[in-house]
């Protein structure tokens, strides 16, 4: 057993003679590895690259990267804070934190809704993750060697248009996710984050340098970096806005259920600086190793969300070794939902262990019913992809269950918890506990997230709702 887990060990059993704080991570360096295995997951390799192919490149990058820096890390600080301060679940947390302010006990519908986003988002993640298990088994048997495009779609639509082939993934992902969430934060979180992020680290940078011989690196580059103005719509800032908090796992009880377990002596803004700036390179890294890939087989960026799984696999059949990466890549893709997912799943169970159900019984039950819902949306990719039931609402018209899912929670909830966020520490919570919690960094995120965060969220929240 290494030194810090031995620590944790001995701290923390003692630690649960005398009260009823959760095992805290056992140094800083896990922490960081577990926020950023929840932060990095398709967000970063799947959505990021396509989303940005959608809106031109260099523009939307710098407007997501200003996004990041100014509303999403202010409030990963803010949730991680809070987190510490309760020490709970998100909705004991909320329950607890506000009533040390001396504030509504409505607060807790913060965290009840934030709960229920990451549930919501974990039912449909893993149907999309589910994807990378068959992709890995094709890479390894080769399938995808001199494959052309036309196939290569065939063969993801194949995927889709099978109810049974996708139940089996499904299945199998939330089982993983499970089994990690029931070993607890020591002995699950911490031994899956400690190895897995790394190994994701590694993979990425062979990838990228892969991509870096293929003789198109520099038109990657500089369709990433080179902003065109020009190509930049009102509606890309808005959904660049929305994946900052998206990628950054705000606004839906991950950061603020992790929060709960990080050690008093860490400081929340490094780490979060930290934790922000790995997400961002995962992000680059992956638009670094894709997009070369994409260019040098003259294939759409703007493909969207099928950009990795029908135009990748056409680029590996034809470069060498490439059954080999694309192993590589889907293994890497498959961790990194992973480890995301095991933080969606820690807000409810950390809220039912709370509740005095064991862990192990709390994981099954929170990932069986996440499942259950899951199959809707897995249905409505096929068998249900006309069954639209919000017709008659104009916002929600042609909308699957799948699309609702992802409407509600990116465009409705999590937006909403963002602000109410806000709103609880820039203006409810006493500045003098704030600062307690955050040391110097206090002068400078008070004003932003007591005024800019705020603002800027309710501008996404009006545009939503038009
Ligand atoms: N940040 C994850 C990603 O980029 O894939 C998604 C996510 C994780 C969202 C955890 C919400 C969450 F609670």
């Amino acid at each position: 057993m290494p030194d810090s887990q031995q620590v944790a060990s001995n701290s923390s059993s003692s630690r649960s003679a005398t009260a009823t704080k959760p095992a805290l991570w056992s140094s800083r360096f896990v922490f960081i590895m577990a926020a950023v295995g929840s932060a990095v997951g398709l967000g970063n390799i799947w959505k990021f690259p396509y989303i940005t192919g959608e809106n031109g490149g260099g523009a939307f990058v710098l407007v997501y990267l200003a996004c990041i820096a100014v509303i999403g890390l202010p409030l990963m600080m803010s949730e991680v804070m809070v987190g510490r301060r309760g020490g709970k679940s998100p909705i004991g947390t909320m329950a607890v934190v506000a009533k040390a302010e001396g504030r509504s006990k409505r607060w807790v519908g913060v965290g009840i809704m934030a709960t229920l986003a990451a549930f919501l988002i974990l039912s449909f993640y893993s149907v999309i993750a589910g994807w990378t298990m068959p992709y890995i088994i094709s890479a390894i048997s080769g399938s995808f060697s001199d494959i052309n495009a036309e196939d290569s779609g065939a063969l993801f639509g194949g995927l889709l248009a099978s109810p049974w082939q996708l139940l089996l993934w499904h299945s199998i992902f939330m089982g993983l996710t499970v089994l990690v969430s029931a070993g607890g934060v020591r002995h699950g979180l911490e031994r899956a984050v400690t190895k897995l992020m790394p190994a994701l680290f590694i993979l990425l940078l062979i990838l990228v340098g892969y991509a870096a011989t293929t003789g198109h690196f520099g038109e990657a580059v500089s369709f990433l970096f080179k902003p065109d103005f020009s190509a930049l719509t009102a509606e890309a800032i808005l959904t660049a806005l929305g994946h900052a908090f998206f990628t950054l796992s705000l606004a839906s009880g991950a950061m603020m259920a992790y929060g709960a377990y990080l050690p008093k002596n860490v400081s929340i803004a490094r780490t979060a600086v930290v934790v922000a700036v790995m997400d961002t390179c995962v992000a680059l890294l992956a638009g670094l190793a894709i997009f070369p890939i994409v260019f040098a087989h003259g294939l759409a960026a703007s493909e969207g969300p099928g950009l990795i799984f029908v135009t990748l696999p056409v680029a590996f059949g034809q470069m060498p070794g490439g059954g080999f990466f694309a192993t590589l890549f889907f293994v890497l893709l498959l961790f990194a939902a992973w480890t995301s997912s095991i933080s969606m799943l820690e807000s409810l169970v950390s809220y039912l262990n709370e509740k005095g159900v064991s862990r192990v019984k709390a994981a099954i039950g929170g990932g069986f019913a996440a499942w259950l819902v899951g199959i809707t949306t897995l249905l409505s990719l096929n068998v249900w992809s006309d069954f639209t039931p919000m017709d008659s609402f104009a916002r929600f018209e042609g909308k699957t269950l799948f699309d609702l899912y992802d409407y509600l929670t990116a465009n409705i909830m999590m937006p909403l918890v963002a602000f109410l966020i806000a709103v609880f520490v820039g203006w409810k919570m006493k500045p003098e506990h704030s600062k307690a919690e955050l040391g110097a960094w206090h002068k400078l995120w008070f004003p932003v997230v007591r005024y800019l965060t705020p603002i800027a969220l309710l501008i996404v929240f009006a545009f939503n709702l038009r």
